[in-house]
């Protein structure tokens, strides 16, 4: 099968691409390797909506890649996860998309994007393994939201709490998930916490966002070996 991964940060990605033993292609930013009798293709996209949408479709119109993963880190929006722990999208909305009922009354009719059930199942297995070898590791599946913002305020973390019921916010998620809707591709969001989207967000995130990447990579790369 033919995986397609994105990451917005070196950390995001640099693991999968030790471990895959990926290689640049000749498109720049877009990595193959192999894994489990797969060709993965890395892309390290940069931060955002745009970037993430504009190589989300370079490696389906480019590389044909049958599932997209979006991997990497979050602020956390839920009381259910702490640092580096794991939330896999079952749907992803913009919190920053105003009215977001044009997405609604047109194209593409709707304002979430649901995730593939199987790999959500795969990662949610993949989590319950890590949980039984890691005391205190803790994952849940639910909303994901994304915006082109670098959230660092107790009060909109409360509000993207009660108005999503969001595990956590991020800048790429739904931009990848709305791509891959329109293209009709399987994709799974999986975003480990770096920090809790407060005051403190900055620092936890420079502390924290490495680690806590490595946690998603590890989650995908189990996935990818039960597809
Ligand atoms: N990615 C990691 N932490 C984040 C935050 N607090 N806001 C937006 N994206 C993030």
């Amino acid at each position: 099968m033919k995986i397609g991964i994105i990451g917005a940060l070196d950390c995001e990605v640099a693991q999968f691409c030790l471990d895959f033993k990926a290689s640049e292609t000749k498109v720049k930013g877009i990595y193959q390797g192999e894994y489990n009798g797969h060709t993965v293709y890395i892309s390290l996209v940069g931060v955002g909506k745009v970037n993430a949408a504009a190589n989300a479709q370079r490696l389906i119109d480019l590389f044909g890649v049958e599932c997209v993963i979006n991997s990497g880190v979050a602020g956390c929006t839920t009381k259910k996860l702490g640092i580096c722990d794991v939330a896999i999208s079952d749907k992803l909305t913009y919190h920053d998309f105003y009215p977001i009922d044009c997405l609604e009354k047109y194209s593409p009719y709707t304002s979430e994007f649901k995730a593939d059930e199987k790999l959500v199942k795969l990662c949610e297995n993949a989590c319950k393994k890590l949980s039984e070898n890691e005391e205190n590791f803790k994952y849940a599946v639910g909303m994901i939201v994304t915006g082109d913002q670098f959230i660092e305020d107790s009060n909109v973390v409360k509000r993207l709490g009660e108005k999503y019921n969001s595990l956590c916010t991020e800048m790429e998620g739904a931009a990848v998930a709305h791509v891959c809707t329109l293209n009709e591709v399987p994709f799974v969001v999986i975003r480990a916490m770096s920090d809790n989207a407060d005051e403190k967000a900055d620092m936890s995130f420079q502390e924290m966002a490495s680690v806590a990447a490595k946690h998603a990579c590890f989650v995908a790369k189990d996935m990818i070996e039960n597809l």
